[in-house]
């Protein structure tokens, strides 16, 4: 267990930049990714404060003026990655950073959250609560900007416009979209597939996807109205809303703490009755015993069961009867004592893919927030083996962005898939560890 927490620290250690943040992974992933940053900051706050607050300093410094936080900053130049900023042009927008340059995109709003954990782990040090203080408006004012410019439907679910912004980067969910769309084919030279082999990477069709949307949203200036108009991708994903709800959730146990504040524990409170509310009726399917997506540009739900569809449980959303139908979807489809849990997507469909990115393979981020989930219901042995089974995957393959989650993977020297030495799956091993 110390070996493994000594790794892990080394990794995280690796991937700390000299400008105070930290890279999930060298080559591939080279600058500040959003959500990545919130479950390092855990990582870091098991030894060293500093770090795991400046992690969260850097992101926010990022942050527009009308209260948006980009998924990617771009710190510093690399040619090791492709989009970069030259492609994204977010200061097309005219609230964005004149600091930094980032993209025009989100990713799930985890720092609520992360605030409240980093608070925890410290065992709620002045420094820490101090700390809090000064940063916790900034993310009052991400969730303002999310309630004001991406809940069309005034329902409490806020929409992504990108699948880049879901996180899931090419489940296989997307695939519906994709074809409702032809996006011409683009010229360009993908550098992910020069660090990871391209059978665990999205296809070259799938980018002429990603960047038709970014172009469209660029056309736009990157104007929420408009992109909601116009943009082909437009979807309302259990996870991206899940953790809006969790961090709602923290917030108002912040503020609380903090004292005064009573107008935004009021707002916030209003709007995560109707976050929840408006998950458990558009977003639960009772057939297929899970919470979907819902395609707003083609009206439908999207009816498949992914590790997103669980991640409602983190969030404490669902009544205690739907919590136990999730439990036995995911039992049914992803429970094998064969496989790991739990894979990205479901391994009994026919587009489940267990090496490819987020067609099938298990992540550590989704195994951790499952785990808090299951425990939060009182689902305590499947928790734990959720916990299990993350350790083991780490302890026999190293610290991979994600691994396969068959147990008799027929290619069996090779697990741990995507970027080696990856920061969240080191970081939140010490989170599980200590
Ligand atoms: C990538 O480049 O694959 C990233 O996940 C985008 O956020």
């Amino acid at each position: 267990k110390e070996k493994l927490i000594d790794n892990a620290i080394q990794v995280l250690e690796r991937n700390f930049q000299e400008g105070g943040f930290t890279i999930p992974s060298e080559g591939l992933y080279p600058f500040q990714w959003k959500w990545d940053s919130g479950f390092i900051a855990l990582g870091f706050a098991h030894y060293d404060l500093k770090k795991a607050m400046g992690e969260i300093e850097t992101l926010m410094d990022a942050q527009w003026e009308n209260g948006f936080i980009p998924h990617i900053v771009f710190h510093n130049d690399s040619d090791s990655y492709f989009p970069g900023p030259d492609f994204h042009q977010s200061h097309l927008h005219p609230q964005a950073s004149k600091k930094y340059r980032s993209t025009g995109m989100t990713q799930p709003p985890v720092t609520g959250f992360i605030l409240e954990r980093l608070l925890e782990i410290s065992g709620e040090s002045h420094e820490m609560l101090d700390f809090i203080a000064k940063h916790i408006d900034k993310v009052y004012h991400n969730h303002e900007y999310f309630y004001t410019h991406r809940d069309l439907e005034k329902n409490g679910l806020v929409y992504i416009y990108h699948n880049w912004e879901s996180g899931t980067d090419n489940s296989p969910i997307w695939d519906d979209i994709w074809d409702t769309m032809d996006p011409p084919e683009y010229e360009f030279e993908r550098r992910d597939t020069t660090h990871v082999d391209p059978a665990q990477r999205p296809s070259k069709r799938e980018y002429d996807h990603y960047l038709y949307i970014i172009d469209i949203a660029k056309k736009y200036n990157y104007d929420d109205a408009k992109i909601a108009e116009h943009s082909p991708f437009l979807v309302l994903d259990p996870l991206f809303n899940a953790m809006l709800i969790r961090s709602n959730e923290a917030l108002i146990k912040l503020y609380g703490r903090l004292g005064g504040n009573e107008d935004k524990i009021s707002f916030l409170g209003e709007k995560q009755a109707q976050s929840i509310a408006g998950l458990n009726s558009k977003l639960f399917n009772e057939d297929l015993g899970a919470y979907v997506h819902f395609d707003l540009r083609n009206n439908k739900q999207l009816l498949y069961v992914c590790s997103s569809s669980f991640t409602p449980l983190y969030a404490g959303a669902p009544t205690q009867e739907q919590a136990k139908i999730l439990v036995n979807t995911l039992m049914d489809k992803f429970g094998d004592e064969g496989r790991y849990l739990c894979a990205s997507f479901d391994p009994t469909h026919e587009r489940f893919n267990p090496r490819k990115y987020w067609r099938g393979p298990v992540w550590i981020n989704l195994n951790w927030m499952l785990h808090h989930g299951l425990k939060r219901y009182g689902f305590t042995d499947l928790a734990q083996r959720v916990k299990n089974d993350s350790l083991e995957l780490i302890d026999n393959n190293g610290f991979f962005e994600y691994f396969d989650s068959r147990k008799d993977n027929p290619d069996a020297e090779k697990n741990g898939y995507g970027g080696d030495n990856f920061s969240w799956s080191a970081a939140l091993l010490i989170d599980f560890l200590k």
